[in-house]
């Protein structure tokens, strides 16, 4: 299978490459890497001979390929995606970025939950095939057997994010705010005697200085946090916050959308995202079904027991970093009634959350 590679540099598209060649996916491609910058420069080692790197705008290159997969962004996508189904191009088109996701012509792609939907849309011709939101992923991935069993009446999620859903930039900057921060204050930290409301003041001047460092977030992350994640819409809530409901309901083909609403916060963790959720469930389920539905719903849910030693070892950023889990936990009905349902989850945002449902995706193509 001709697979040509796109975006494969950046943040996601590395992560793509490292799944792919732990999991042993291109034995048997014919991989060729695109590229905007380096036309005719050596391609990566991944195992299996590729041509130098050809031009990611090159129409006729990107048409001799049966399967593209693009990290490179939105704009990216925007710009070429439509010049290539204008010359016939039938291949498969396989994106992280959001801007075809809604289009009647694509699917959301996240298999472990949605593989009939999948399977569906290959059957009745779809062509173009969509990871979804990271948030949305990682929701489905931990309680989306929930979701399966029609239990769900509506939700909401209050989020926790990772500056990696912003970009490698600002993950960088998020770490040179926790240096600028602690620099502000190296020496009365040193000293054990020092007042802590002294350290504070002066921790507060730091975050409201000119030097602190926030060329990418625009506002002070470190030592803080940003109630609003993208682009504001009309209605007041922020594009984040607009995609739970219509990305949840097209990745699960609900026949009746799902209300489901939160507000999407930024922290400083570094790339798991983490969310607080509360589900209404349309009955009293006993916890012990719930329990069961949730831990049968992918191999990758995780459960967690509600102790606060487990919650505390087990369900955080720096727990789940870097693995494929998604646990959930803290899970109890909450003191509205029995109907109401409470749960912290927490994922990897560049693997379930971006990365690898688009690696299965292919996965799937091959098959
Ligand atoms: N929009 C997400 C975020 C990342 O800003 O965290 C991509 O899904």
């Amino acid at each position: 299978m001709k697979v040509g590679f796109v975006g494969w540099r950046g943040m996601v598209g590395s992560v793509l490459l490292e799944r792919m060649l732990a999991e042993d996916d291109f034995k048997g491609l014919q991989p060729v890497f695109f590229t905007t910058s380096n036309v005719g420069g050596a391609a990566p080692d991944v195992g299996v001979s590729c041509p130098a790197l050809e031009d990611a705008y090159n129409i006729d290159a990107l048409c001799a390929q049966e399967v593209i997969i693009s990290c490179q962004g939105g704009d990216y996508t925007k710009a070429v995606q439509a010049k290539l189904r204008a010359t016939g191009w039938n291949g498969y088109w396989i994106d992280a970025a959001s801007s075809l996701r809604m289009s009647d012509e694509a699917a959301i792609v996240l298999d472990p939950i949605n593989r009939g939907v999948i399977d569906q849309s290959l059957n009745s011709g779809v062509k173009d095939f969509i990871g979804g939101n990271c948030t949305v992923s990682l929701m489905l991935m931990a309680v989306g057997g929930l979701f399966k069993e029609g239990l769900v009446e509506w939700g909401s999620a209050m989020t926790y994010q990772a500056a990696s859903g912003s970009g490698a930039k600002n993950m960088r900057e998020l770490i040179q705010q926790m240096g600028y921060l602690k620099e502000a204050v190296a020496e009365p930290l040193a000293n054990p005697a020092s007042s802590i409301l002294d350290i504070d003041r002066q921790i507060t001047a730091a975050l409201n200085s000119d030097g602190y460092p926030k060329a990418q977030f625009g506002y002070p992350l470190a030592g803080s946090l940003l109630p609003f994640i993208d682009t504001q819409l009309a209605n007041g809530q922020s594009r984040e916050e607009w995609k739970a409901q219509c990305e949840t309901n097209k990745i699960l083909a609900s026949k009746q959308d799902i209300p489901l609403d939160g507000i999407c916060v930024r922290v400083g963790a570094m790339r798991c995202h983490s969310q607080g959720l509360t589900l209404k469930l349309n009955r009293n389920v006993p916890m012990d079904d719930i329990e069961a539905i949730i831990k049968a719903a992918t191999p990758w849910s995780k459960w967690i027991d509600n102790h606060r030693d487990a919650s505390l070892s087990a369900l955080t950023p720096a727990a789940v970093t870097g693995g494929l889990a998604v646990p959930v936990g803290r899970v109890r009905k909450m003191n509205m009634g029995p109907e109401y349902l409470s749960a912290f989850t927490v994922g990897d945002q560049l693997l379930w959350g971006a990365a690898e449902p688009l690696r299965r995706m292919l996965a799937i193509l091959r098959s």
